[in-house]
C-alpha cells in the first residue's frame, strides 16, 4: 500500500518536496487496534503547526507517516466495539490503509454523507459553532467580523452568525473569494486583505464598530481589527494561520494596549474542549441546513498522491471551504449507483 512520510521538516514555507510517497506492506492490527481503509483525509492548517513543535499533540518529525484526521472504513478489527465495514472518523494518516488504536476511532451516524462528516458536521462546522456560541457568546445584535472567511471554519462562522440575525463582514484573500462569500453565502460584506487598507475598510463596512471578531489568522489582520473593536468587544482566538509558515512570527503590536483601553475579552479554545456539546451543535446546524439557511462548502482533491499539494494549496489560500482529499471511493455512493 502507499503512504506519505514527512521526508524533511520545512524551515518556513511548506513544499510538496517535503513529503515522500512510499510503498510498504499492509500493516496488521493487534489487540485493541483496528485496520482502516482511509476514504477522506481532512486537510487542515493545523497539519502545518504539528511540524513546528509539540502542540495539543506530539510534533511530527522527519520520517513520520503524516498524521491526519480522516473518514475511514474498518477492514479488520481487534476490538469488539468495531466491526468490519463500519464507517468511522479517526486520528489516521496519509495512507491507503492505517492501523489505529481503537481509542482514537469514533463511530459515525449513518445518515450524514462522508464529506459532511469533515465539513459542516466535522471539525469545520463544530469549530465555528463552539467558537461563536460557547466562546464568543454571540448575540443577534452583534456586528461580527471573521477572517479566513472563505476557509473551512470561516464559511460557517459567517453563515451561523447571519442565521441568528447578526451583521457579518468577512476578511479573505482576493476579489473572487470575497464575491463568493457575499453572493453565495450571504455575508453583508467581505474585505480583500491583500488589496486593502484594512483599518480604513473596516471602518467603511462597520462604522458602528465590531462587537465580535472571530480570528483565524492572527498577525497584522488581528492588529487592524483590534483598532475597530467596540469597547467590551469579544475576540475569539481560533487560529493564527498567517504565522504558521513564518520563521519569525509577529504578534499584534496593540496587545495589551487596546485590550486594556477597550476592555476587550480575548479567549482561545480548541474544538475538542466542547466534545460534550457536539450533539447540541449538530442538532442546531441540521435544523439550519434543513431550513436552507446554511450552504455546505467543500473542496475535494482526488487521490492520495495529491495530499501534499492540497495542504500546500490550503496554506496559500487556494481552497474555498473545507479542504479534503479522497483516497478511496465512497461506499455510500457506490451502494446508490
Ligand atoms: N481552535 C481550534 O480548535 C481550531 C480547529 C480547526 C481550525 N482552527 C484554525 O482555524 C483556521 C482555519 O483553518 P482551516 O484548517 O479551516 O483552514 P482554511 O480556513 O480552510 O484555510 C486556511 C486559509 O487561511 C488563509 N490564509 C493563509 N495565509 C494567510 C495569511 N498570511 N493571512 C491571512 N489569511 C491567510 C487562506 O485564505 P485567504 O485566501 O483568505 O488568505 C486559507 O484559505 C486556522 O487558523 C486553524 O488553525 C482552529
Amino acid at each position: 500500500m502507499k503512504q506519505f512520510i514527512l521526508k524533511e521538516a520545512p524551515d518556513a514555507k511548506l513544499n510538496i518536496s517535503n513529503f515522500e510517497l512510499q510503498e510498504v506492506d499492509l500493516p496488521k492490527p493487534e489487540d485493541g487496534q483496528v485496520l482502516v481503509r482511509n476514504i477522506l483525509l481532512s486537510i487542515d492548517a493545523a497539519n502545518r503547526t504539528w511540524m513546528q513543535g509539540r502542540t495539543y499533540r506530539d510534533q511530527v518529525v522527519a520520517g513520520d507517516v503524516m498524521p491526519s484526521y480522516s473518514v475511514a472504513e474498518i477492514v479488520e478489527s481487534k476490538d469488539p466495539e468495531f466491526k468490519k465495514g463500519q464507517i468511522v472518523t479517526a486520528d489516521s494518516f496519509w495512507a491507503e490503509y492505517s492501523v489505529i488504536e481503537s481509542r482514537d476511532v469514533n463511530k459515525c451516524p449513518d445518515n450524514i454523507s462522508l464529506p459532511n462528516l469533515l465539513s459542516l458536521f466535522g471539525i469545520a462546522g463544530l469549530t465555528a459553532y463552539h467558537g461563536l456560541f460557547d466562546v464568543g457568546e454571540v448575540k443577534a445584535s452583534d456586528t461580527v467580523v471573521v477572517s479566513a472567511a472563505a476557509g473551512s471554519v470561516g464559511v460557517y462562522v459567517g453563515q451561523l452568525a447571519k442565521a441568528i440575525g447578526c451583521k457579518v463582514v468577512g476578511i479573505a484573500g482576493g476579489d473572487t473569494k470575497c464575491k463568493k462569500v457575499v453572493e453565495e453565502l450571504g455575508f453583508d460584506g467581505c474585505i480583500d486583505y491583500k488589496n486593502a487598507n484594512l483599518v480604513r475598510d473596516l471602518k467603511t463596512h462597520c462604522p458602528e464598530g465590531i462587537d465580535l471578531y472571530f480570528d483565524n489568522v492572527g498577525g497584522t489582520v488581528l492588529e487592524a481589527v483590534l483598532i475597530r473593536m467596540k469597547n467590551r468587544g469579544r475576540v475569539v482566538c481560533c487560529g493564527a494561520v498567517s504565522q504558521y509558515e513564518s520563521s519569525s512570527p509577529i504578534g499584534p503590536r496593540n496587545i495589551p494596549g487596546f485590550v486594556i483601553t477597550k476592555r476587550l475579552k480575548l479567549e482561545g479554545f480548541i474544538v475538542m474542549d466542547f466534545k460534550e456539546k457536539h450533539m447540541e451543535a449538530i442538532t442546531h446546524m441540521t435544523k439550519l441546513l434543513n431550513e436552507g439557511k446554511i450552504t455546505i462548502v467543500e473542496d475535494i482533491t482526488e487521490g492520495l498522491q495529491n495530499a501534499p499539494k492540497a495542504l500546500v494549496n490550503l496554506l496559500n489560500g487556494k481552497n474555498f471551504g473545507k479542504s479534503m482529499v479522497r483516497v478511496a471511493p465512497d461506499p455510500y455512493e457506490q451502494k446508490m449507483s
